[in-house]
């Protein structure tokens, strides 16, 4: 069984205002949790916020006593040292992180991050008690070329820290097609089904078993309207959610479809 996780990448959005938003979804999640508890339901969805650095500290002590984690949005390779501007994650877990993104497009594209550069964050993550959230995808151009899943399998496997550190729990893939992201498009949902099972295959080959525990997110304009058919598939194990994760109500009718979800 993979606990779906529900994320939120918030971006370079929200001045301290925006941690109001973070407690109406945690008594929204907390409504959701008291009233699957009546009705026995299976384990409800993980719920996650990855503020912008400036709120994690502030975001992780508001949400302190609630079942809501928090994480990264990327973190440095080196754990500390003369990286001005860079954050470690040491530094995430210290100001209350449980997960950090890694290999965001926007990084590989905004700040020239390789696959070389990701496995290296990745470790570093797990080295810190963190679990990374790596991305992967693929443009516009390489999806019309056919060629997609082929080019998003290599980029993970580029990407992955060493096999050994692997375990399902110490690890999530989030599959974001550069193309979708603030798009409002989104692949069919056969094509999102189609790339979840090749990845999930292709890091059998690497991990063996442990492959059929690892979360695979999809994002890229998950949004209330699709997200319920997005998380029945078979090969989806959460959301990480950009746009849709700003505003409370949006973010727990994702949440409120994921749990709806379980119960196909
Ligand atoms: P979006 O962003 O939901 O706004 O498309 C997703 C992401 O980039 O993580």
């Amino acid at each position: 069984m993979r606990r779906l996780l529900i994320a939120g990448n918030w971006k370079m959005n929200g001045l301290s205002a925006q941690l109001a938003v973070a407690t109406a979804v945690a008594q929204g999640v907390e409504t959701y949790v008291a009233e699957g508890e009546e009705t026995g339901q299976a384990l409800p969805p993980e719920v996650l916020i990855c503020p912008p650095a400036t709120l994690l500290a502030a975001l992780s002590a508001t949400l302190r006593n609630t079942s809501l984690r928090t994480g990264g949005q990327d973190c440095h390779a080196a754990s500390s040292g003369a990286h001005t501007g860079d954050l470690s994650a040491v530094m995430l877990a210290d100001a209350g992180a449980s997960y950090v993104i890694v290999g965001h497009s926007e990084r590989r594209a905004d700040h020239s991050e390789t696959s070389a550069i990701v496995r290296a964050k990745a470790e570093a993550a797990a080295a810190a008690g963190l679990v990374p959230i790596l991305c992967v995808g693929e443009t516009e151009a390489e999806r019309d070329s056919g060629a997609a899943v082929r080019i998003v399998c290599d980029q993970l496997i580029a990407s992955l820290p060493p096999p050994e550190t692997i375990t399902g729990n110490a690890l999530v893939i989030a599959y974001e097609p550069v193309w979708a992201i603030g798009s409002g498009r989104t692949p069919t949902l056969s094509q999102v089904q189609d790339m979840h099972a090749a990845l999930r295959a292709r890091l059998g080959e690497t991990v063996g078993q442990e492959a059929s525990r690892v979360r695979l997110l999809y994002g890229g304009s998950m949004k209330p309207q699709n997200a319920h058919d997005l998380l029945a598939l078979h090969d989806v194990d959460g959301g990480l959610i950009g746009g849709a994760s700003l505003n409370a109500d949006e973010f727990l009718a994702i949440i409120a479809a994921a749990r709806a979800s379980l119960t196909l």
